[in-house]
């Protein structure tokens, strides 16, 4: 706020849940940038209604809540946030490892209902992740990052990788490792769902990958594997994944995202004591959300000084210049 106040008038709904949609195209209007969250949907027909708008910066490395190339053809230049966030989301995917194979939630609430009564030799036994196959589907930062983490803990590590956006132009200003994960074999898809104990997803949700584990890769996977989602609830078909937790084909799930978000009080997931479910937190710590918002102030910035924001998802966007004087009277979400 304190930076974007300095270039800009700045608008902002302070408040947690989303503004309601016709409150956001309303206010977008006078705006020639918005920062969103991946609550927001900027799709086609909110983009008609905001032709003011030379930027959308999303405070996320994620982009399905942005129709990128109606944006592009608008002239909507749209930035986000990559090169902060993946070794803190790596962090969740292995946190929520952890707490579905050692029960660690389960055992938590065990202990909160007064039913622990003394130490017994077969109380809340788990699964150990060392020696443990571990599969990951989407081995971009993220996953490459989880990798990491897993081979350190002795897991045997393999990817199958997955095609998805051209990288941004530039993804400056973070910490992330190098690419490379000594020891993480790519092996074919049906490959992995057989041999894998833990599965991790890590793909960004595109046409191709929506409902990509459904029925048929549930059927695929090893009895009893356990699935792990940091990336978005829609990559995985809902219904099938229930059915598989019934079935026990799916031993257990720790999801940080799910098809609709929040979660509805009577989803059938919330029934599962072999589900672990966290509030949509991967990138969720005080450092890695500070950088986040750094980056998404950096790309409206860049735009008021002419150029595309540094880390721009759609590069062939034609930027359109916003008018001579309207620097400091700026509306910005
Ligand atoms: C992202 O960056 O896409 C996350 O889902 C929000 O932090």
């Amino acid at each position: 706020m304190r930076r974007l106040a300095e270039y800009a008038r700045v608008d902002l709904w302070d408040d947690d849940a989303p503004p309601p949609r016709a409150e956001l195209i309303r206010r977008s209007r006078a705006c020639d940038a918005i920062l969103t969250m991946v609550s927001d949907r900027i799709d086609a027909a909110f983009i008609r209604q905001t032709s003011r708008l030379r930027v959308v910066s999303n405070l996320a490395v994620g982009l399905d809540n942005i129709d990128l190339d109606f944006a592009t053809r608008a002239g909507v230049a749209v930035g986000h946030t990559p090169g902060v966030l993946a070794e803190t989301t790596a962090e969740l995917a292995i946190a929520l490892m952890f707490a579905v194979a050692r029960r660690v939630v389960e055992a938590d609430r065990f202990v909160r209902a007064r039913r622990w009564r003394m130490w017994t030799p077969r109380l809340m036994l788990g699964r150990d992740l060392a020696g443990s196959t571990l599969g990951i589907i989407g081995f971009g930062s993220i996953g490459q990052a989880v990798a990491r983490r897993a081979a350190a803990l002795g897991m045997n590590v393999i990817y199958a990788p997955h095609r998805g956006r051209p990288k941004s132009r530039s993804a400056r200003g973070g910490t992330e490792l190098s690419a490379s994960s000594p020891g993480a074999n790519p092996v074919p898809l049906a490959r992995l769902l057989a041999e894998s104990d833990f599965i991790s997803l890590n793909v960004p949700l595109t046409t191709e990958t929506r409902g990509m584990i459904g029925p048929e890769e549930f059927a695929a996977m090893k009895r009893g594997a356990i699935l792990i989602n940091t990336a978005r609830g829609a990559v995985v078909d809902q219904k099938a994944m229930i059915d598989a937790l019934r079935s026990g084909r799916l031993g257990g799930a720790g999801l940080d995202v799910l098809e609709t978000e929040p979660i509805a009080p009577d989803d059938p997931l919330l029934k599962f004591a072999n589900v672990a479910i966290t509030p949509h937190i991967g990138s969720a710590s005080h450092r890695t959300r500070q950088r986040m918002a750094e980056l998404a102030v950096d790309n409206i910035l860049d735009v008021f000084a002419g150029r595309r924001p540094r880390c721009c998802a759609n590069p062939k966007v034609r930027l359109r210049k916003i008018a001579a004087g309207r620097a400091r009277s700026n509306r910005v979400r």
